[in-house]
């Protein structure tokens, strides 16, 4: 599952700054729930059985990766998702909550006001009312079992990646920073060749994340190096889901060198995006670099 990565760069360019650059295609994982999302959920559904929790719910967007996902796979655990929307819901849902009722989910829309506060809003306190044995999972699959999944992920990573030598960086996209929290608690049996994280962000102000992803990881695992991470915020293209024609262009680009993959607008897209202009800039010479696809491809249903 690891590839070779062509970027639009020459590769001359890349020869002569001594970098070799691949791609773990964890798009092709787990086809319900691809990417990171499986690895963010399997232990919260787990955790949800155990306390016989019938249903499990959590937020997002309406064309949330997470919400796409969890209903994919929940009633297989015989639970019932539960999304609570951010905004209205359009008499048209969208085709990411259409496959969500499809597979049997409940959807409470919430006024983007009351979807700000979180746990604390008025619906969250009528929700828990109503299902009082409810397990509850913040959006995005985002807490400490999400990072727990993703620090089990990186280990299968590293067995693939050792396979095919030494990867010093592992770089990945940030929502909320779980997932590269997970990658950093990951800590090799050697901890001297453990990776370095670089991440970036899909959404302004991404740097912010830095302490977020380092609490994480260290909740994880206290022992973590957090000096491995390291956040590069300047390719957020506009913002969360803002898709410019120069990003377009150049997924269609990308997509004619590496006909066989296929980049998420969101996610993926900004992190290859990214990693090239850094790598123009001179930033990453003489680096082994390793990119995580993680997945999102479902969220091309929002846009034309
Ligand atoms: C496809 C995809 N990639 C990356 C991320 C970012 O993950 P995280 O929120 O754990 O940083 C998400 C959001 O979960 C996602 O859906």
């Amino acid at each position: 599952m690891i590839h070779p990565l062509t970027l639009t760069l020459d590769n001359p360019l890349l020869k002569s700054k001594n970098i070799r650059i691949a791609i773990y295609r964890g798009d092709l994982e787990h086809k319900q729930a691809p990417g990171n999302k499986w690895h963010k959920l399997k232990f919260n559904l787990e955790a949800a059985k155990a306390q016989g929790a019938k249903q499990l719910i959590s937020f997002g967007g309406p064309y949330s990766n997470h919400l796409h996902a969890l209903g994919n796979i929940a009633l297989s655990y015989a639970i019932t998702p539960i999304a609570i929307v951010r905004g209205e819901l359009h008499p048209q849902l969208t085709p990411t909550l259409r496959d969500f009722v499809k597979a049997g989910g409940i959807l409470w829309p919430s006024k983007r006001i009351d979807y700000r506060a979180g746990m604390e809003s008025e619906l969250v306190a009528d929700l828990k009312a109503y299902y009082p044995k409810a397990y509850w999972v913040p959006e995005g699959g985002s807490n400490s079992l999400g990072v727990k999944g993703c620090c089990d992920w990186a280990q299968e990573i590293h067995a693939q990646a050792q396979a095919l030598g030494e990867f010093d960086t592992w770089v990945v996209s940030a929502g909320t920073g779980a997932t590269s929290a997970g990658f950093l608690a990951y800590e090799t049996k050697n901890e001297n060749n453990s990776p370095d994280v670089l991440v970036f962000p899909a959404l302004k102000g991404g740097e912010g994340l830095l302490d977020d992803i380092q609490r994480f990881a260290l909740t994880q695992n206290p022992q973590t190096d957090i000096e491995r991470l390291k956040i590069i915020g300047d390719y957020h293209h506009g913002g969360y889901a803002k898709l410019p024609q120069e990003l377009k262009d150049y997924i269609e680009k990308l997509h004619l060198l590496n006909p066989e993959l296929k980049l998420d607008p969101v996610y993926t897209a900004k992190v290859v995006y990214g990693l090239e202009q850094e790598i123009i800039k001179g930033h990453l010479d003489n680096r082994n670099l390793l990119l995580i696809h993680t997945g999102g491809l479902q969220g091309w249903s929002g846009y034309q």
